[in-house]
């Protein structure tokens, strides 16, 4: 399930039951931190690090097997870089006859975009800048098809201390097809405690603090900054009556 960006009250009431309602409680420990007020005293918590996803998720299946209600958390959606595709995967894989709710959560994307005003009104693509898992060929590839696309671009994963490069990589690439002026959202830890929200251009982005919990909204053709927020046009006429 989901738990959202951060706060409890970006909990759906759906995801808050089901986690109140649980046996057992699996997730990546940060998380388990964000909702450990709402786990019941007696449950079982089995938390692990980043990169466990696959443990984590044979652990969910192996517990279910057990006939436990079973709470595995991703932020966000699980949907979304979450964990419903590995759960899912590793069931079939097993053969394991056990009932799986996939319960959806408020994205970092769409609580970004609330934070910075309305930029993903229209198409928008997310990609992550993570290679772990997708080679970075296929990332660079992505990246020239949004930004040619005039997608507005949400970009996760985007760097961390030890890992610069992929973002300046995207940042040349972006700059390929839109104006240096673009507006930039940059928001960290959004619905969390230290939330920060920035509204920059292309051109300036890479002058800013950004790291794993920061997601990046690069606004397309239309996209403009209105009374200090970022707003892509759907195209409305508003000023005829
Ligand atoms: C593996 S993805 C998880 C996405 C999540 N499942 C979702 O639905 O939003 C992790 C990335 O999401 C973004 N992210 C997650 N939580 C965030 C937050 N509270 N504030 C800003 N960005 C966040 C960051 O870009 C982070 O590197």
């Amino acid at each position: 399930m989901g738990i959202g960006p951060g706060a409890l009250e970006h909990l759906t009431p759906k995801a808050r039951q089901a986690i109140e309602t649980a046996d057992v409680v699996i997730g990546y420990r940060t998380y388990i931190k964000l909702i450990q007020p709402i786990i019941a005293s007696n449950a079982e918590v089995i938390s692990g690090f980043m990169g466990q996803e696959v443990e984590r998720a044979r652990a969910a299946v192996a517990k279910a097997l057990e006939n436990k209600h079973v709470a595995v958390i991703s932020s966000g959606d699980p949907g979304v870089y979450g964990m419903a595709g590995v759960v899912l995967e590793v069931a079939a894989h097993e053969k394991a006859d056990v009932p799986i709710k996939i319960i959806p959560g408020v994205t970092a994307a769409t609580a970004a975009a609330a934070a910075l005003g309305a930029p993903l009104v229209g198409d928008f693509a997310v990609v992550s800048l993570s290679d772990l898992l997708t080679p970075w060929e296929l990332i660079e590839k992505r990246l020239h098809a949004a930004a040619k696309a005039d997608f507005v671009i949400v970009l996760y994963n985007p760097q961390s201390q030890g890992r610069k490069e992929p973002l300046a990589r995207a940042h040349q690439i972006l700059l390929q097809y839109r104006s240096c002026d673009t507006p930039v959202g940059i928001v960290k830890a959004v619905g969390r405690d230290g939330e920060k929200v920035i509204i920059t251009t292309l051109r300036s982005m890479l002058d800013y603090e950004i790291d794993m919990s920061t997601t990046i909204v690069v606004g397309n053709s239309t996209t403009r900054v209105i009374n200090e927020r970022m707003v892509t046009s759907r195209g409305y006429n508003i000023r005829e009556r």
